[in-house]
């Protein structure tokens, strides 16, 4: 029998992405193709009192400039612009929409020419005169304004007696700055005019269902009429989640030109979408003389924009680690005069986290615990915030396994206390947490009788894998070989899926396969019962599998119909069925991923260089589909938490409402040199409450913890505590 699920198995995407044949939404072409180019507002806040596009018209190749004042109709209700991943409060931002300046970087006119360099020269020639409007971009100027906002999560207990009454305490604010995606790819889209009516859309989406339902409402289309294809994705890190405005403009220009539209953002434009909200993090720890934590208030004060309220779950998460009788969560959200924040990179948790396990950090210095055993003498089998167990956690193998492989026993405790010649030694660690969450999903499978399947549904493989492990996944159920299998995805006539996000889609798709294989074996049960003198005569479902392209009694393997003989006998070429996943969505269990990061960096003690070089990440994430893409997510999201911790940073100039690093020049992210050596652990955890296949996604939880492991190293390493991220050079010298 052959098993695929849970091996190293190559990406049945690789051959096509590394040859250049895999296709991603700015590269689809079209007879007559017209190109676009957006001009964007220079201020934050405002209205437009004039657009002049005369100049622009006149240059030689362009076709239209689309303004406010000029365009296609659209919806004019807040409710049509509600996407399935929009913030329940508030009004989605409506490009080309009105005069109303709401962020700097805002599209304000849409160029179309013959030539992306004649549509991007024009769109400079654009002339615009605003009335501006007091704004304001500094969180720390608002602070004091933020709202709280309402979280599921309860109090516990009397936080404040219990402070007051521990016998070591700790509190901190800690910061973590606005941080934009950068993902490879940029946002784009090539719209295709299909005649009467009908479009098909190229876009850079987590989910084309959504980017489709959203634009029908939006443009007034039927569902037939519109179709939205993105059969690949150049990472998009949470980006991808809501349609971006470029697949709008991009719709505008081409029913403006009645002729298809090609609008890929520049990097510049990209930090005019969402961003990671720069959000302040207050813990107050207090704990027993015996280093049990008594008392947790997690206080968290986000940005979003002036007219959506986008928040997170960044205050929950010690609830769910480390017990406490006490515990109070409060989330605020400031307004500021930017775009609404969203998504990226574990959102919530890579923040909370980040501050929770620093704060924890700092405690087991104050009570002269190692920082693991304070961990542990707190360690949670319940969620608190919802009194449950857990479908699985084994956390506490993830500290012991992460800790072995690390070496963490040959730790000196004293800060600056290890050396490497004239770099100083920090070793650090902490704790990661994340959601395992199951979404609907659909998943068709055609299976012909030569023995081949085709296996396809709606969802996005945004560079994560699915793909990849919907293969397996099929093989294994079906019995076939992995070269039998071929995968569709992207495309929104495919059966039913959200957005890929939250670490969701593994899990969901895996059992969406499953589920319909098993209708699809059941048919060929029946068929192969019907052939004259079956040698299954009378075998059960529970009782055969399908292995090597036959249907197999398995109390006797000699007992056997090929799927070929099946269909042949009952007349038909192909078993097609459709299934949704099913999961119990019952709140009995809290389900979660868990890892311990265990973090060595070297600082340059003259220059305060820090460099990490070797990360130990401990995963417990159920049942490991895939070995080897799943140890590459982790490595991609360790990546990302070095960047969190070391570089990454939108900066503005305030005085301007403006990003001032708007490229990826200047907005630092890691590159091959800031990476050495990471090593991946997956800890076993067997887990059959959760699904039948005990899977719970992966990828997010690679970045939790990270950014506070390092933050720990560091202090670690220098004896300095920097509170607010990025930890760059200077804060070491202050
Ligand atoms: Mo993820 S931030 O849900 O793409």
């Amino acid at each position: 029998m052959v098993n695929y699920i849970g091996t190293a198995t190559p990406r049945v995407d690789g051959r096509a992405k590394v040859t250049g044949e895999a296709k991603y939404a700015g590269e689809f072409s079209a007879p007559g193709l017209a190109y676009g180019s957006v001009v964007e507002s220079t201020i934050p806040k405002g209205r437009i009192a004039r657009i002049d596009t005369s100049e622009a018209l006149r240059v030689e190749g362009v076709l239209d400039v689309l303004t406010h004042e000029k365009r296609p109709r659209m919806a004019h209700t807040d409710d049509a612009y509600k996407d399935e991943t929009a913030p329940e409060e508030g009004s989605p931002f409506r490009p080309l929409y009105d005069d109303r300046i709401r962020f700097s970087g805002q599209p304000i006119a849409l160029v179309l020419a013959e030539e992306w360099e004649i549509a991007r020269y024009a769109a400079s020639l654009v002339r615009i005169e605003y009335e501006k409007q007091a704004f304001v971009t500094n969180l720390y100027k608002q602070r004091d304004e933020a709202f709280v906002v309402k979280k599921p999560h309860k109090p516990r207990g009397n936080v404040k007696k219990a402070y007051a009454a521990a016998h070591v305490s700790h509190e901190a604010e800690y910061f973590i700055p606005t941080e934009h995606h950068n993902p490879m790819e940029l946002f784009a889209s090539t719209v295709m005019w299909e005649g009467g009516g009908k479009l098909t859309v190229y876009d850079k989406t987590q989910g084309v269902q959504n980017v489709q339902r959203y634009l029908c409402s939006v443009f007034n289309k039927k569902a037939d009429d519109l179709r939205v294809i993105s059969p690949f994705v150049g990472g998009a890190f949470g980006s991808g989640l809501r349609p971006q405005y470029q697949v709008v403009l991009a719709v505008l220009g081409t029913l403006a030109l009645k002729r298809s539209v090609r609008l890929v953002l520049t990097r510049q434009q990209m930090y005019g979408l969402g961003y990671r909200p720069a959000t302040i993090e207050r813990l107050a720890l207090g704990a027993k003389a015996d280093g049990t934590l008594d008392a947790i208030t997690h206080e968290a004060i986000a940005v979003t924009s002036q007219f959506e309220d986008f928040s997170r779950n960044d205050t929950g998460w010690a609830a769910l680690l480390y017990k406490s009788a006490n515990a109070k969560y409060v989330h605020r959200l400031a307004r500021l005069d930017v775009p609404t924040s969203s998504d990226m990179r574990a959102p919530g948790a890579a923040t909370g986290v980040y501050a929770l396990e620093s704060a924890m950090d700092e405690l087991a210095v104050a009570l002269k615990l190692d920082p693991i055993e304070l961990r542990l003498r707190c360690y949670s089998d319940r969620d608190q915030n919802e009194d449950v167990p857990y479908t699985s956690k084994q956390l506490r193998e993830c500290y012991r396994q992460g800790a072995e492989a690390f070496g963490w026993d040959k730790r000196k405790p004293e800060p600056r206390s290890m050396r490497d010649g004239s770099e100083l030694v920090g070793w650090g660690m902490a704790t990661g947490v994340w959601e395992a969450l199951q979404m609907p999903v659909a998943a068709r499978i055609v299976l012909t009788a030569n023995g081949h399947a085709e296996v396809s549904c709606a969802a996005s493989d945004i560079g994560t894998g699915t793909y990849t492990i919907m293969a397996q996944v099929a093989a294994d159920t079906l019995g076939l070989p992995l070269e039998n299998i071929t995968i569709k995805l992207g495309d929104s006539t495919l059966p039913q899926a959200p957005v890929e996000g939250g670490s969701w889609m593994a899990a969901s798709a895996s059992h969406a396969v499953a589920t319909t294989a098993k209708e699809v074996r059941k048919e060929l049960l029946a068929l192969a019962k019907a052939v004259k003198d079956s040698p299954l005569a009378g075998a059960k479902l529970e009782g055969v599998v399908l292995t090597e392209g036959k249907v197999v009694s398995k109390h006797d393997t000699g007992r056997a119909v090929s799927i070929a003989d099946a269909m042949r006998h009952g007349a038909i070429d192909r078993i097609e069925k459709e299934k949704t996943n099913s999961f119990p969505d019952d709140s009995s269990h809290a389900r979660n991923t868990h890892s311990a990061v265990f973090v060595e960096v070297k600082v340059d003690e003259q220059l305060g260089v820090i460099r990490v070089t070797r990360v130990v990440s401990a995963i417990a994430a159920g049942r490991i589909l895939n070995t080897q893409t799943a140890h590459s997510q982790i490595i991609g999201s360790v990546v990302g938490g070095i960047g969190m911790a070391l570089h990454e940073e939108t900066q503005f100039d305030h005085r301007f409402g403006r990003i001032m690093n708007a490229n990826i020049a200047e907005y630092h992210v890691p590159v091959n040199a800031d990476v050495r050596d990471i090593k991946v652990i997956f800890v076993d955890e067997p887990d059959d409450i959760i699904n039948p296949l005990g899977i719970k996604g992966l990828g997010e939880i690679g970045i939790v913890g990270v950014a506070a492991a390092i933050a720990n190293a560091v202090y670690h390493a220098t004896g300095k505590r920097v509170r607010d991220l990025p930890i760059t050079l200077d804060k070491l010298q202050r």
